[in-house]
């Protein structure tokens, strides 16, 4: 199949494509989602032989309002209101439990009997979920382990042959995936499985207290969010971390340049001017910014796994915030290794 760059003049070939079951890569405001019609259980079966997705990894359901969680789900929580009033549509994922007879199959849940929903902030994506009059399921359209795309570009090296098409919206605004918070359960507070934009103190500001599920679990444990316990985010290059307290870039890359290596390095442009003897640079903010290094992180991952080198360095930042969700990336994309010395 000859996957198609659909501009979004041609928006009709978009949706087109998805009432016949077709699989179309998104954009949203996050990263690139792979779009399918979640009530079509061929298409959401193709969605994961695409990706190479293990199958027991629920799938995000797109819906362009808050009255289409209604097809799925019994009642929403009052908190659950006010959390979409606030920050829909945006980088918000909320998970519901699912009623009896919710028409989801156990391809977009996993087997779970909750599901998660959120309002993507794109105004192409939010046209193409109107106008097709489904509801779409949408993990980022990357091959799963390498970090999401930003990018159609992105898109495209990855899944070009296997999907019908992928509508160009540009450069994801946000760049890491949507922050994802467990309201399943009647009892519990809300939990953060992944953190994300939305972060934990302005969740707090709406709906009282928040928790933070931050446990990478082991492959044989049964995880909350199944996402979790695969290796993500990373590219073929080994990736260091470089702690913001210690600062010690230049000996890192004179270290690395002795073995022998090709050295690149993620850091923002103030920093970048005081290292030499690179390989390869990435800027991911002008002067050291946390929400702009979120926007950029995945590109630069992928940009410079395309040079050939041996070794990334990567900019840190403190947890907390967007940091965490910046950091949460990284350390997978890491491994967790930080440079020591
Ligand atoms: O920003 C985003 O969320 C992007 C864009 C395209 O919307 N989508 C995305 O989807 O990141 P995906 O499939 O790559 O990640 C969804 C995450 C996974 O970690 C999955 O395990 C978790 O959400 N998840 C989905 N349904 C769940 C459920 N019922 N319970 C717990 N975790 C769930
Ligand atoms: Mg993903």
């Amino acid at each position: 199949m000859e996957t198609k760059i659909i501009h979004p003049s041609e928006l009709n070939i978009a949706i087109k494509g998805i009432q016949q079951g077709e699989l179309v890569a998104f954009p949203t405001e996050t990263v690139y989602g792979l779009g399918a019609d979640a009530t079509n259980e061929e298409a959401v079966k193709q969605v994961y032989l695409a990706k190479g997705r293990p199958s027991d990894n629920p799938l995000i359901i797109h819906v362009s309002s808050k009255e289409q969680v209604l097809q799925f789900v019994e009642t929403l929580p009052e908190k659950a209101k006010e959390l979409m009033t606030r920050f829909w549509p945006g980088p918000l994922t909320l998970i519901f439990q699912l009623k009896e007879k919710s028409g989801l199959s156990k391809t977009v849940t996993g087997g779970l009997s909750t599901a998660a929903f959120r309002m993507p902030n794109n105004e192409l994506t939010l046209e193409l979920i109107k106008q097709s009059g489904r509801v779409l399921v949408g993990p980022s359209a990357n091959t799963s382990g390498l970090p999401s795309p930003t990018l159609a570009e992105h898109v495209f090296h990855d899944l070009s042959g296997k999907i019908f098409g992928v509508l160009d919206g540009g450069m994801c605004q946000v760049g890491l995936e949507s922050t994802v918070l467990d309201m399943s359960s009647e009892t519990d507070i809300p939990v953060i499985l992944r953190p994300g934009a939305v972060t934990k103190a302005q969740l707090e500001a709406v709906i009282g207290e928040v928790s933070i599920d931050q446990h990478l679990v082991s492959e044989t444990e049964k995880p909350k969010a199944p996402g979790m316990k695969y290796k993500h985010y990373a590219p073929k290059t080994p990736v260091v971390m470089i702690d913001y307290h210690m600062n010690n870039w230049q000996e890192a890359i004179n270290e690395a340049k002795e073995k022998g290596q090709k050295v690149g390095v993620l850091i923002n442009q103030a920093d970048a001017k005081n290292l030499s003897n690179l390989d390869g640079v990435f800027l991911l903010s002008s002067q050291r910014d946390v929400k702009e290094a979120m926007k950029s992180l995945f590109a630069g991952l992928r940009d410079l796994d395309e040079r050939g080198l041996d070794i990334i360095f990567s900019e840190t930042y403190p947890e907390k915030d967007e940091g965490l969700a910046y950091m949460n990336r990284l350390k997978k994309a890491s491994n967790q290794k930080t440079y020591l010395k």
